[in-house]
């Protein structure tokens, strides 16, 4: 089944690398935080827009390597219009996805569009890559500027 849809996958990572969604600056955030991964140098700052508890626009900027741009835009999109909670909600389920053993299900439903990631648990290297820009909103929830992924 996962191997069946890796191409699939793969070319979803590809698309959102070349062509980012939500990829500019929000020069009046609420929350503006920088991620870093020191292990290749790449990083992202996230620009987050509050209405009380909502997420009423988010947006990156930065340089990272496909995977971790496509989780960067993949984030953006999936979390804007949401409440704050639901990023906490999909970031422990991209975490848990990307994990797990290789063979385990993968549960497409809960996952929706971050089952794209499930090739990653064959390169645990690549963890702090799918997961950098997560890392950084949690960060700028909990009122941090920077945050590395060491
Ligand atoms: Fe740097 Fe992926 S290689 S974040």
């Amino acid at each position: 089944m996962i191997t069946g849809n890796r191409a699939l996958y793969e070319q979803v990572i590809l698309e959102h690398n070349k062509t980012p969604r939500n990829f500019r600056e929000i020069e009046d955030a609420d929350r503006k935080v920088e991620g870093y991964n020191p292990l290749c140098g790449d990083h992202f700052t996230i620009f987050v827009k509050l209405d009380g508890d909502t997420i009423a626009d988010i947006s990156f900027s930065g340089k990272g390597c496909a995977i971790s741009k496509a989780s960067a835009s993949l984030m953006t999109a999936m979390l804007k219009g949401k409440p704050k909670s639901e990023a906490e909600t999909l970031f422990n389920r991209l975490h848990d996805l990307v994990t797990s053993n290789p063979d385990d299900p993968v549960d497409e439903k809960a996952l929706g569009k971050l089952q794209v990631f499930s090739g990653v648990r064959e390169y645990p290297v690549r963890i702090k890559c799918a997961t950098l820009a997560w890392h950084a909103l949690a960060a700028a929830f909990e009122g941090k500027e920077e945050v590395s992924t060491e």
